[in-house]
């Protein structure tokens, strides 16, 4: 038993998914944050219940061989990056483990799983920046969230961002001063700023700032254009999104382009790809240069396959299978991913693709209904996984291989057992580190059809 507000001594021994230590009491579940496997500490207890706890860390008593000093001076109470207070290497091998884990315990698949795939130089790899906007005392602070909490944990270089992107954050803070403008308060629900976004290409170099707006337009809005293009001329497009509900979600659904184009270009492998305000695009341009290939690879093509790419958003894995497939069907919900899919294609030249607007779980069927049938399907759904509709689809089409991107192992654990279940066998994992220093992991599983 262990009592609520009471100091004990723990060994922590794994991560959790939001990447706090793990350790046991009396066979109890203890999860700390700040601890890494190896720590011994001193903890407070700070919540109980029946299966698991919450510690707080109050001393390390010993500390893991694997700590480090983070690179960061923020580390340890930003929420940003949970386990930067460890060696790089020790966190790759970590992520394998849960990965593994993960998949044993959910789903029972006892498949092996391979290395993770890592960075060589895994900082200011994040070509996408998504601050909240906040205030404090007589100034407005910038950052990720503190972990568990709503509190901006103000910055001004964030060590996994880009520069361009930290460049930018500090400009926005001084303009938010210099011009009085004011900040959105969560509480009251008043005030007009609420989230600084912005993306690099990191190809060409290309910027894209997005500023989400509890209001209709931003004040002396010229010459924040004429200020922030000076600062980086390098600015392609400057959008503001209309976000006026009481809520923690970031977008509204209104976008307004108010300086350029509207999307800014980027390349991984051979393909373009034009990217919009609202469209998905992996935050890490390197490691998804090798995730997309390590897919491809797994697909196996000749060129006489029909492919399915479910939840493709603006067409990225779709182009990189066009390259061997002989049809790619892409399928998306975000009416702007596809149009971007769309133009992705006439901008590489390609014309054995098509793209379908809606959801997987209902274009998927009726894709199936009017007689196309895939040799092959990829899937990379959002962090919930797949519609159960979505898998059954895929079973009924009967594709030799499925290939599964996967951002949350707890969920793609769910879905392979289901596809096990199924006729389909869990042939090889590869995780893929996308997410260097944080508690996340991207992996790719080849599955193929029995007999
Ligand atoms: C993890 S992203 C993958 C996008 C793309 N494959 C890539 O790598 O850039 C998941 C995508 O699924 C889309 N999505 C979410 N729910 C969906 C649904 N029910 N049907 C189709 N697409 C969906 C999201 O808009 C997002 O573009």
């Amino acid at each position: 038993m262990i009592r609520k507000g009471f100091i004990y001594t723990i060994t922590i021994d794994d991560i959790g998914h939001k990447g706090e230590g793990v350790g046991k009491i009396n066979g109890i579940p203890v999860f700390v944050d700040g601890g890494i496997p190896g720590d011994e500490l001193k903890i407070r207890t700070t919540k109980v219940k029946k299966n698991y706890a919450f510690g707080e860390l109050k001393e390390i008593l010993k500390p893991s061989k694997d700590r480090v000093t983070p690179r960061c001076p923020l580390a340890d109470s930003c929420g940003g990056c949970q386990i930067m207070q460890m060696d790089y290497t020790a966190q790759l091998k970590i992520k394998k483990n849960r990965v593994q884990e993960t998949l044993k315990r959910i789903g029972k698949i006892h498949s092996p799983v391979f290395d993770v795939i890592g960075m060589e130089e895994p900082y200011e790899y994040r070509n996408k920046a998504q601050f909240p906007i906040g205030w404090k005392g007589n100034r407005p602070v910038m950052g990720f969230y503190r972990s568990g909490s709503h509190e901006i944990v103000d910055t001004n270089r964030c060590f996994i961002q880009d520069p361009v992107n930290n460049k930018l954050l500090s400009f926005m803070k001084g303009f938010i001063l210099d011009y009085g403008l004011s900040v959105y308060d969560e509480h009251t629900g008043k005030g007009l700023l609420r989230h600084f976004i912005t993306r690099v290409s990191q190809w060409n170099g290309d910027v894209m700032v997005i500023v989400v707006l509890n209001g209709q337009e931003i004040p002396h809005q010229e010459t924040l254009i004429k200020e922030i293009l000076q600062l980086e001329p390098k600015i392609k497009t400057i959008a503001v999104n209309r976000n006026l509900k009481k809520t923690n979600v970031i977008y509204g659904e209104e976008t307004e382009v108010i300086y350029g184009e509207g999307y800014i270009v980027d390349r991984l492998g051979e393909r373009e790809f034009m990217i919009s305000p609202r469209s998905f695009f992996q935050v890490n341009s390197i490691q998804t240069e090798v995730l997309y290939k390590t897919a491809l690879d797994y697909c196996d093509l000749t060129g006489e396959e029909t492919v399915i790419d479910l939840y493709c958003g603006i067409g990225t894995i779709s182009l990189f299978l066009t390259e061997k497939a002989k049809k790619v069907y892409g399928i998306e919900i975000v009416p702007e991913a596809i149009e971007d899919a769309k133009r992705n294609c006439r901008l590489n030249g390609i014309e054995n693709a098509e793209f379908l607007l809606g959801k997987a779980e209902e274009e998927a069927p009726k894709l199936f209904e009017q007689g196309v049938s895939a040799d092959v399907v990829v899937v990379d759904p959002p962090r919930k996984g797949c519609e159960e509709k979505v898998l059954e689809t895929i079973v009924e089409m009967e594709p030799k291989k499925i290939v599964y991107v996967s951002c949350n192992p707890s969920t793609l654990a769910r879905d392979l057992e289901i596809l096990e279940g199924k006729g389909y066998e869990t042939k090889r994992v590869q995780p893929v580190d996308l997410f260097c220093h944080s508690a996340h992991i991207e992996t790719v599983t080849l599955l193929t059809k029995r007999g």
